[in-house]
Parts: structure tokens; sequence; C-alpha cells
């Protein structure tokens, strides 16, 4: 028992060197870290201390990327003549007939996901993410047989986000589509207009939560988890509507683990559908070419992409002005007519004369709007026939979409 005791204040008196053995060192480590900040390395955690001893190493290991950006280079299209293996990969449900893909585009093989029936031939790990699962299956399980090029739609043939252009069509844009523009570019949005989607559409850094654009806060919350290594971009941009062509080798420049690990993503997210849906569609062009914003040109993507060649911007926006032009004349046909209507009411009741302060329609107005409209529809017509034809021409192409 004794013996005992007088070890006491023994090992309180050790236990004390100890304490400041350890109070040394650790500011030791402390200062060498502020000598390394002062030398203006700047990046503290890249400058590792050299303590002898390496009991009190604080200094973190250098912060390694997530992964690294792929290359994104631009591709080479093949010979003309050269007839490209093509894939459309579409998602549906056990109610939606996608018929139209089995006589409707010669040339394209089909990859259609049954989102709700696991036994399907075709169908993801779980219906989940609309499209985006789908989408996102479909090249983790093709990643080494891909097509040279496959585009991604929704099931449905006809639909407003399809471009008017191409009939609204999913048909006419994969018939019309020209393998070599997603080659070259690698990613291709299948819609040209630019609304809605371009020029600037989600703010991720805004802090107001905006009704018509939910997904935009909730993006800033998701990119760290989709994107570790990128800073919240200022905007995303790209045409609507998740609807688009990758090249096999855009596809292969990005490691098959990294969409496994958005799908997992998806697996996991807490958002609703709806939202994580929305956000997917901001974030297709960001993967697959490591721009924020790809809003190409109208007319050239018209051109280049679909063969549709107007002449040029100028050329492009004055047949888009006509829309607008015949709703004037519309418009003003329709106040012609009923304002005629009223008049006459009035002549038949015999109380024209009382109601004087009709205003009454110029005389013949009315044929003569009839004719704008009908000789503008010809017209319009005739200038998107014409730029078909001028889409067939090679240089024609090449020159619109500024390549010369
Ligand atoms: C301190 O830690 C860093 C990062 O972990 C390491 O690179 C370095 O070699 C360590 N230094 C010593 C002396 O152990
Ligand atoms: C369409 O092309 C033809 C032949 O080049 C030309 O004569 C005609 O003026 C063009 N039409 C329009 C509306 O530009």
């Amino acid at each position: 028992m004794a013996t005992t005791r007088r070890f006491v204040p023994l090992l309180g008196c050790g236990f004390f060197v100890f304490c400041l053995w350890g109070l040394f060192t650790l500011s030791r480590s402390w200062t060498q870290m502020k000598v390394s900040q002062a030398v203006g390395l700047g990046e503290l955690v890249a400058t590792p201390s050299p303590t002898p001893s390496g009991h009190w190493n604080i200094s973190e290991a250098p912060k390694q990327p997530f992964a690294p950006r792929p290359q994104f280079i631009a591709g080479i299209p093949r010979p003309d003549g050269h007839e490209y293996t093509k894939t459309l990969v579409i998602p549906r449900t056990t109610y939606e007939d996608t018929s139209w893909t089995d006589f409707e585009i010669p040339g394209w093989e089909t990859a259609v996901y049954v989102v709700d029936d696991p036994s399907a031939a075709l169908h993801p790990p779980k219906n989940k993410g609309h499209e985006v699962m789908v989408y996102l299956s479909y090249i983790i399980e093709h990643y080494d047989e891909l097509p040279e090029i496959v585009a991604f739609m929704h099931s449905h043939q006809f639909g407003w986000h399809n471009d008017d252009l191409l009939d609204g069509n999913a048909a006419t844009i994969l018939q019309r589509l020209r393998p070599e523009r997603v080659i070259r570019e690698g990613y291709m949005n299948l819609r040209c207009g630019w609304g809605p989607g371009c020029p600037d559409w989600l703010h991720p850094g805004t802090l107001e939560e905006d009704e018509t654009k939910q997904e935009e806060i909730l993006l800033a919350r998701s990119w760290g988890e989709i994107f570790p290594d990128e800073p919240i971009p200022d905007v995303l941009a790209q045409p609507c509507c998740a609807q688009f062509a990758v090249s096999r080798e855009r596809i292969q420049a990005i490691p098959r683990a990294r969409f496994v690990f958005y799908r997992d993503w998806v697996l996991r997210t807490q958002l609703s559908d709806y939202i994580s849906g929305r956000i997917w569609e901001y974030l297709w062009h960001v993967i697959f070419t490591g721009q924020n914003v790809v809003c190409p040109k109208e007319h050239v993507c018209f051109c280049d992409g679909y063969g549709i060649c107007f002449g040029g911007e100028d050329e492009y926006n004055a047949y888009r002005n006509m829309d607008s032009e015949r709703e004037g004349y519309e418009d003003e046909l329709k106040r012609w007519r009923s304002r005629a209507a009223v008049i006459e009411a009035a002549r038949r009741r015999g109380t024209l004369g009382e109601k004087s302060h009709l205003t009454v329609p110029e005389p013949g107005r009315d044929v003569e709007l009839e004719e704008l409209i009908s000789h503008q529809g010809e017209l319009k017509e005739e200038l998107l026939l014409n730029a078909t034809i001028r889409g067939q021409d090679a240089n024609a192409r090449a020159l619109e979409a500024g390549f010369w």
C-alpha cells in the first residue's frame, strides 16, 4: 500500500512532463505551418510539414480532385456516304405506344426501356427519375458495344418540344439528323429552338426561389453531390427537354464508372422524380461537353444539324418574324370582321343611324388581309422548301455554319 502511494507523485510528474512535451511539439508544427503560409505558398495543405517525429503531423493530404475532367475533343466525321450505326434510346411505360419507331425511322436501331415492367428485356433497375435513369442505364449496360451515334428521346412521336421546323415530329428529327454534326460536336441537343432553356436559364447560385423554376435552388444543393470537384456555376443553359444525340467517342471519353455514380445519385436522391428530372435537363450538356452553357445559334443548328439552311442568320430571323407578321394580319382581320358584324346587326334592326358613332371598317380591307395572309403562307412554304434544297449543298452548309 505504502509503495503504491509513493508512486502517485511520480506518476503526476510524468504526466506533467508528457503534457509539456506534447504542447512543445504541437506548437512547433503550428509554427512551421505559419512559416509555410508566410512564404506565400498559398496552398497550406500542399506543403506537408516535416515533423521529425511524425507524431503530430496535422497537415492534410493535398486535395486530389474526385475525378479528372474528361478530354472533350472534336470528332472527325467519316467520309461521305458512310452508313453510321445509330440507336434510338427511349423510355416508355407499359401503356405507351412506341410503334412509330418500328416503321418511321429506317436506319435506326431502337432500345426501348419499359420503366414499369421488370420482366421486359430492357428495363431500368428502378422506376425512378424519369428518362434520366433509362438514359444512364443504357450507357452503363452497353458501354462497350455502343453504336456510332446514340439518340436519347421521349416515347411520344409528336410534342411541342420537337421543333416546329421539323413538324414537331420525332421521326422527322431522326430522319433529317446529320450524323456528321453529332460526330463533330460529340453532343447535340436535338432541339434547336432556344425557348425555353437558352440563353440563360438556371442560376444555381441564386438564393431566391423562383416559382416557375423550383429546380433552381434544389440544383445548388445537388450540384456538390453530382460534381464534387466543380464549383457551382453561375448559369446553366441549353434548349430544354432532355432530347439529344451523342457520339460513341464522346460517351467513351467519360469512364463508365462515372455513369454508374450518376445513376446511384438518381437511385438515392430524396428529390421527387419531377424535380430530379428537371435538374438533369440542364446537366446533360455539362456531362457531355464540360460547358455550362451550350446554346448554338438556331440557324446553325438547323443547317448543320438538319440540313435546313436559310442562307444566314438574318434570313432565318426574317423567316421567323413572318409568324408575328401573319398574326398581326390575322388579328386585324378578326377586328375588321367583328366590327362589320356589329354594323350589319345595327343595319338589320334599322338603328344604324342612331349608332353613327360606330366605326365603319374600311371597305375591301378584309379581302386585302386575306390575300396578304395566304400570300405569306405560300412565301413561307417556299422559303422553307428553298432552305431544304440549300441544305443539300455541302458548301452552303459549311458557309452558313461558319466553317469558312
Ligand atoms: C504529413 O502528412 C502528409 C499528408 O498526410 C504527408 O504527405 C507527409 O509525408 C507527412 N509528414 C511526415 C513527416 O510524416
Ligand atoms: C426559291 O428558290 C428559287 C430558285 O432558286 C428562287 O427563284 C426563288 O426566288 C426562291 N424563293 C424565295 C421565296 O426566295
